[in-house]
């Protein structure tokens, strides 16, 4: 028997919303065809946003999204994206699968894409390859509301006000494809370019530093160290894969039940990097005003077959769900540090929430999770104790069951997922409720997924639990998440 506990007297912390954003770069089809398709195309559009993906994002309440990169974030200058479309320089993405890039979705279109989302914009500069006047001149064109030559050209492109853009990323990857830093010099150039990036009237900025890669924990103690008192927040990326070496990562359909495990296994490594990571900050910042911004994270398989492997186009299936379900419901127990997290990448590229072929489009698996989970959006995370047995295969195991609750306007809401690929969990959740109790659930065979013709794995609603004033009696299927609202 599983049993979880919650406590809502017992509070975490306010889970800030944006630990529910996404990540978007010039990658493959993930703006251009997935997210933008321009105001001529047959597909409906509105300001060349796709009215289908723009309609799925705003139904999962996308808080923030993450742009222009990644690795292209560092290759990437601003002014070339800007002005009349046809005389937009040309570039080749080098990055990803070396096609041109003609700059035609650039900064206004980036902000009219969130303006219809409905959400926070989270601007990544170029530092790899860029300047710190370059990066300067990106923030005041975006937030100043004085007159400036720089502020001018805003005017000339059609945009008198301000868009007063608060989130800024200084790099992406610096210690990789953004320049192949070390943390000493990085921590150097950190300082020097926020330095520049100014407060203008309206807006104060959220400066986030490149933090580590994975486990590096050296990174993170040399940048809390050397320029924790300049930044608001520091990044940390950690891809979930299996196989013995990259090259020979494993398909998102096609997996022996050892690769499942395998895969949950490393997913649920994040809660050890997140712990680790933020033990360190603690050291120097015990008041823990320095958010971690996991702002890349997520499964990363091969390419599917017969698609270009530079434009890391993959399927969806349930085990990618519960990747998912587990990273959500962990960074809802960690909301005290994780002040953001970024799915990668939104569309069509790594584990998307939408996928697009001309003008069809699909929700994956992955888009269900978020959907069950965004009532915890700016909900007060509260004490969720699991008591589980282990699930796994061969040299991979992970608990059975993942958790976590949040309560807001007197609504609780618990989320929890069914690893066990095989094997139903019985389950009493005790929780405080007056007998309103109701659920959702996402549930399939590991490898069930959606495609363009039929769309079998969505959520339903759940209703097979007895619930009496001790607990919430139910039983789990294998490889499922739910979400139960207890009033
Ligand atoms: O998301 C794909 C790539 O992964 C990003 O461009 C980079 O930041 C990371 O290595």
């Amino acid at each position: 028997m599983n049993r979880i506990t919650v406590n809502p007297d017992r509070s975490i912390g306010v889970i800030n919303r944006n630990l529910y954003g996404h990540f978007s770069e010039h990658l493959g089809r993930c703006v251009y065809g997935g997210l933008y398709v321009g105001e001529d195309s047959p597909i409906p559009n509105v300001n060349g946003m796709r009215t289908d993906v723009v309609e799925a994002l705003k139904a999962i309440r996308v808080p923030v999204l993450r742009w222009p990169g990644g690795c292209f974030a560092d290759e990437y200058h601003w002014e070339d994206g800007i002005g009349p479309r046809e005389s937009r320089k040309r570039m080749v993405n080098t990055n990803w699968g070396h096609v041109v890039e003609d700059n035609s979705f650039g900064t206004h279109e980036f902000l009219e894409l969130c303006r219809q989302l409905g959400c926070a914009p989270y601007i990544t500069a170029n530092v790899g390859s860029g300047t710190v006047r370059e990066m300067a001149e990106w923030v005041e064109y975006l937030n100043s509301p004085g007159d400036s030559t720089v502020v001018r050209r805003r005017w000339a492109n059609g945009r008198r006000e301000p868009w007063g853009v608060k989130y800024w990323g200084v790099g992406n990857e610096s210690w990789g494809c953004g320049g192949n830093m070390r943390p000493e010099y990085y921590a150097d150039e950190y300082r020097r370019y926020q330095t520049y990036c100014r407060d203008y009237p309206g807006t104060k900025l959220y400066r986030i530093a490149c933090g580590p890669n994975t486990d590096d924990y050296e990174w993170t103690r040399v940048l809390m160290e050397r320029a924790g008192k300049f930044m608001d927040g520091l990044s940390l990326h950690y891809y979930t894969t299996t196989g013995p070496t990259w090259e020979e990562k494993g398909t998102a359909l096609s997996f022996t039940k050892s690769e499942y495990y395998e895969m949950l296994s490393k997913a649920a490594r994040m809660e050890e990097l997140v712990v680790r990571h933020g033990q360190i900050m603690d050291r120097f910042d015990p008041e823990k005003r320095i958010g971690l911004i996991v702002d890349e994270w997520g499964t990363w398989h091969q390419v599917e077959a017969g698609t270009n492997p530079g434009f890391l186009y993959q399927q969806n299936a349930m085990r990618d769900a519960l990747v998912a379900a587990i990273h959500l419901n962990l960074f809802n127990r960690h909301c005290d540090r994780v002040a953001m997290a970024n799915l990668a990448q939104t569309v069509n590229v790594l584990q998307s929430v939408v996928l697009t072929e001309g003008e069809r489009m699909l929700l994956t698996p992955t888009w269900h999770v978020f959907d069950l989970f965004k009532a915890h959006q700016d909900a007060r995370a509260v004490d969720c104790f699991v008591e589980t047995d282990a699930v796994g295969e061969g040299e991979w195991h992970i608990d059975r069951l993942t958790a976590s609750a949040s309560e807001k306007d007197g609504v609780l809401t618990v989320t929890v997922a069914n690893c066990s690929m095989d094997s139903a969990a019985d389950l009493v959740l005790r929780a405080p409720h007056t007998g309103k109790v109701s659920g959702r659930i996402l549930a399939g065979a590991p490898d069930a997924h959606n495609t363009f013709d039929a769309s079998p794995v969505a959520s339903a609603p759940f209703t097979d639990f007895v619930a009496d004033p001790h607990g919430i009696s139910l039983s789990l299927p294998p490889c499922s998440v739910l979400a139960l609202t207890l009033t």
